[in-house]
């Protein structure tokens, strides 16, 4: 969602500010705004509704904006349309404070009436003008300067927010606060930097500082501190090497991110797989997780939003049938309001490729209030999600730009074989000729799937036959269905086409009524003891003249009679059967969403990562 830069230093800030805005443009915005002042001199902000291009072309590439200190903005619009009004900066009306805001300020209208009795006037619909004014108000009230102005706002203030603020009588300062949403503080050679990303500052350093829930601090050209609540200064705050390249934030001779992140997997995968499997024993010891601690869980939770869900849900389908726990899986968003009682002997997982999405990491405080043991699955390090868990089994996926997940979600998949494994080891329900089995099927994934992504050209071929459509259904049964859950997101997120997942099973209930002639139906069919079965489905659809697009494993060619194209994929464990078919899935999206003349990295509406509800 919105992102965030500022810096302080010797170059000038507002190409700093743009190429970092343009570093988080993956995670969705749909205006832009910067604010740049030279030493002593009045502020100069510049916002524009759209794209940041309509920001990089009002500024000439930032060359119109001088001065060596700033902030800037990209808006995900959520208090108010994203007009130029509601862009960041804000600030108060003599300029005294301007800020830019990510996050939500949930009692932004009880404290906008309390600046409304005290003679504020509100130009926007936003709570980040709330924000920025009642700093302003604490500044002039009580005159102790911007950290005590931002630690009483940050007391009065109820929600999330990463804020980064300048003020009027301090230049080549820049202020910053954080509760709840992503923040991140470096020093470089040239200066110093916050954002709320990576990406934004890995051009110029890779040593960054996390700022905890209720810290604020200070950046100058050559400084960095640290405040807690009661304004103390926090001496102690150590940096963290970033392990990413500059490039991994570059799309290098690809198109897309998206196409670059579905030709990483291969490498990913083994990246994820070396981090736990040494000489074929799956070793968590890099987690926290010790043998005796899983061998007593006998009830998983799995929490997670999205893609994430969705390799939950695969877990779900594996973990029962190999491990002997008890797994449930449930949305985020709505385990967050419901009440139900958590058995003993219980782990709750949280799966998220950002470890920002705020509904995960309400289960995750929610669980840890009853006292259930969290475990994350996280791609970032340091993420809040993760630093919020007891255990973090980490996947190594790099960078993942793209807003469809592809690469995250394989890894994702990876990590809970690895430990449906585990406890199916710990736990005696899974034999040696098993054990041996999976883990030897696991260490070909890499392979395999560098193979489908071979087959990219027929895939590019089939995907032009989903351009016309309107709808398209996903049908599977058991792990098939799962990976119809996902395929159907890719599709949808991507192309616009109308893509749900349905059980095969349930397509006479119901579903079936919408089948003719401008229906797609995509049937997954890899599982050897449900493959009959599917393929009567397909041959149901066929017969009321629905397009069936068959995916199935090699050797299974008599799918051709039921289905009108198809896409084979090679044979392996059958458990292990959902991180290739995926593959296959995310090209198709890829390819259609070409083929339709969308831009697959940058979806409509969507972002990359959703820290609201
Ligand atoms: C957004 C993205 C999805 C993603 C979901 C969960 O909706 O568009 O692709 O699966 O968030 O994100 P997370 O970072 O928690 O995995």
């Amino acid at each position: 969602m919105c992102g965030i830069v500022g810096y302080v230093g010797n170059n000038d800030a507002a190409p700093v500010l743009l190429h970092g805005l343009a570093k988080l443009e993956y995670r969705g915005y749909d205006s832009a705004g910067i604010c740049v002042r030279q030493n002593n001199l009045e502020p100069v902000i510049v916002k524009a509704e759209g794209k940041l291009k309509n920001l990089i072309d009002k500024t000439d590439s930032g060359k119109s904006l001088v001065g060596t200190s700033g902030i800037g903005h990209t808006r995900w619009a959520t208090h108010g349309n994203p007009t130029v009004e509601n862009a960041h900066p804000h600030h108060s009306d003599d300029y005294n404070v301007i800020g830019v805001h990510n996050g939500i300020i949930e009692n932004y209208q009880e404290l906008k009436d309390k600046l409304l009795r005290n003679g504020y006037t509100f130009y926007s619909e936003t709570d980040t003008e709330v924000i920025i004014k009642l700093i302003d108000y604490y500044c002039k009230k009580y005159k102790k300067g911007p950290i005590d102005a931002i630690n009483k706002a940050m007391v009065r203030a109820r929600g999330s927010y990463a804020l980064a603020i300048m003020c009027k009588n301090y230049p080549d300062q820049i202020w910053f606060a954080k509760k709840g949403s992503p923040l991140i503080v470096a020093k470089g050679n040239d200066g110093c930097y916050l954002a709320s990303d990576v990406p934004a500052i890995l051009k110029y350093t890779k040593n960054v500082y996390y700022p905890e829930d209720y810290e604020c601090g200070v950046i100058t050209k050559d400084s960095i501190k640290f405040y807690d609540l009661n304004g103390d200064e926090l001496k102690n705050k150590k940096s963290v090497l970033i392990e990413l390249d500059a490039d991994s934030a570059d799309k290098g001779n690809y198109p897309h991110f998206m196409i670059k992140e579905i030709e990483e997997q291969p490498e990913v995968i083994q990246k994820t797989l070396n981090y736990y499997l040494k000489n074929d024993v799956i070793d968590l010891s890099s987690t926290g997780l010790t043998d005796d601690f899983l061998a007593n869980i006998r009830n998983i939770y799995i929490y997670a939003c999205g893609s994430a869900y969705h390799t939950g849900v695969v877990a779900q389908y594996i973990m029962e049938e190999i491990s002997g726990v008890n797994v449930r899986v449930e949305l985020a968003s709505e385990y967050k309001y419901r009440e139900y009682s958590q058995r003993p002997q219980s782990l709750v997982i949280a799966i998220s490729q950002s470890g920002e999405t705020k509904d995960t990491h309400e289960s995750v405080l929610k669980a840890k209030e009853r006292n259930i043991p969290t475990l994350s699955i996280c791609n970032v390090q340091k993420s809040t999600i993760s630093r919020s868990s007891d255990y973090n089994m980490y996947t190594y996926a790099g960078l993942e730009i793209a807003v469809a997940t592809t690469k995250a979600y394989s890894c994702q998949l990876i990590n809970l074989y690895l430990l449906a494994i585990k406890l199916g080891r710990l736990n005696g329900t899974i034999n040696d000729d098993l054990y041996n089995e999976l883990i030897s099927d696991l260490k070909r994934i890499p392979s395999l799937v560098k193979e489908i992504i071979e087959e990219k050209d027929q895939i590019q071929r089939i995907a032009q036959n989903l351009v016309p459509m309107k709808d398209v259904f996903f049908i599977g049964r058991g792990l098939d269905y799962t990976i119809c859950l996902e395929g159907a997101l890719k599709l949808k997120e991507i192309t616009y086409i109308n893509a749900n997942a349905y059980a095969a099973g349930e397509l006479k209930h119901g579903t079936i009524s919408l089948i003719d002639e401008h229906v797609g139906v995509i049937a997954l069919d890899t599982q050897s003891k449900l493959y009959e079965k599917t393929k009567s489905n397909m041959v149901e659809v066929k017969a009321r003249n629905g397009k069936v697009l068959a995916v199935t494993n090699y050797g299974n060619y008599d799918v051709d009679s039921a289905s009108n194209d198809q896409i084979y994929v090679p044979k392996i464990n059958e458990y292990l059967t959902p991180s290739l078919a995926i593959i296959s899935l995310q090209m198709l999206a890829y390819y259609a969403s070409i083929a339709k003349g969308i831009n697959p990295d940058k979806p409509r509406n969507l972002a990359k990562s959703v820290t609201v509800e």
